[in-house]
């Protein structure tokens, strides 16, 4: 049985902060305990868009990505994240959340002892316990990043390129309209690293949010978009 698809596009438009599929970040000012990484950030994602998060080592990308997923709370300032207010979010809500916007990383870890399908569609069956198909959805998945002939095989026979792909069908089964990756080609060559990119790219031509965090220009003038830049962090004064 086929998943019903990527129901994603045609997002309703709503105001600024609650419009599905959209991000508002503003006056956010982020810190861990010390001086703040960044203060009084402002950022509009529309619904559907491509943004690359762009910055240095240590410039706050990963930062950004954080409060963006409700990992990190911010110091002062709001965060919307798919309409919902990621700041104020508690607990199950959180979870809720989580499970709502998928997220990719440099480091994918996957389950060395299941298949590709398994390690897929646990998660999804954890996180969405109500869906039904699930297996439809993920084998959708799995099929979309090219990996529909590898359903059985453990992540250790696949290649480096092939393992972020499972963690990108991991990130994507659930349909989710927002994407969050934290370089997710951190790991990978040049090749492999396209792969990637081309793959978010179609995702985000099938209506998704994309949020992707890199400090590869190469990846920049090759696949062109819009780019929010993070300062490298001042120094502190002596
Ligand atoms: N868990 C943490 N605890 C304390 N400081 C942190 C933590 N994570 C990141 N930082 C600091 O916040 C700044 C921004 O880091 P990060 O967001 O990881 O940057 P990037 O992803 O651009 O490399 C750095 O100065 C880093 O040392
Ligand atoms: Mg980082």
């Amino acid at each position: 049985m086929k998943a019903p698809g990527w129901a994603l596009t045609g997002v309703t438009a709503g105001s600024e902060a609650t419009a599905p599929g959209s991000i508002h970040i503003a006056e956010v000012t982020a810190a861990y305990g010390g001086p703040a990484v960044f203060k009084r950030l402002d950022l509009d994602v529309d619904p559907g868009q491509f943004v690359y998060v762009v910055g240095p080592s240590g410039s706050g990308k990963s930062t950004l990505l954080k409060l963006m997923h409700g990992t990190l709370k911010p110091q002062s300032g709001s965060v919307f994240v798919d309409g919902i207010a990621v700041n104020s979010l508690r607990g199950g809500q959180l979870l809720k959340l989580r499970r709502q916007v998928g997220h990719v990383f440099q480091t994918y870890e996957l389950m060395p002892y299941l298949s590709t399908l398994e390690n897929v569609l646990l998660p999804l069956q954890l996180g969405h316990p109500q869906l039904r198909d699930a297996d439809a959805y993920a084998v959708d998945a799995l099929e979309l990043v090219g990996l529909g002939d590898k359903l059985k095989q453990r992540p250790g026979t696949l290649s480096m390129g092939e393992q972020q792909r499972v963690a990108v069908a991991r990130a994507i089964a659930a349909q989710p309209r927002v994407l969050l990756a934290d370089e997710p080609t951190g790991n990978l060559d040049s090749g492999n690293s396209a792969e990637i990119v081309e793959l978010f790219r179609q995702l985000n031509g099938m209506g998704s949010t994309v949020v992707m965090a890199t400090h590869d220009e190469v990846m920049l003038s090759r696949y062109p978009a819009r780019a929010v830049r993070l300062r490298p962090r001042a120094r502190r004064p002596r």
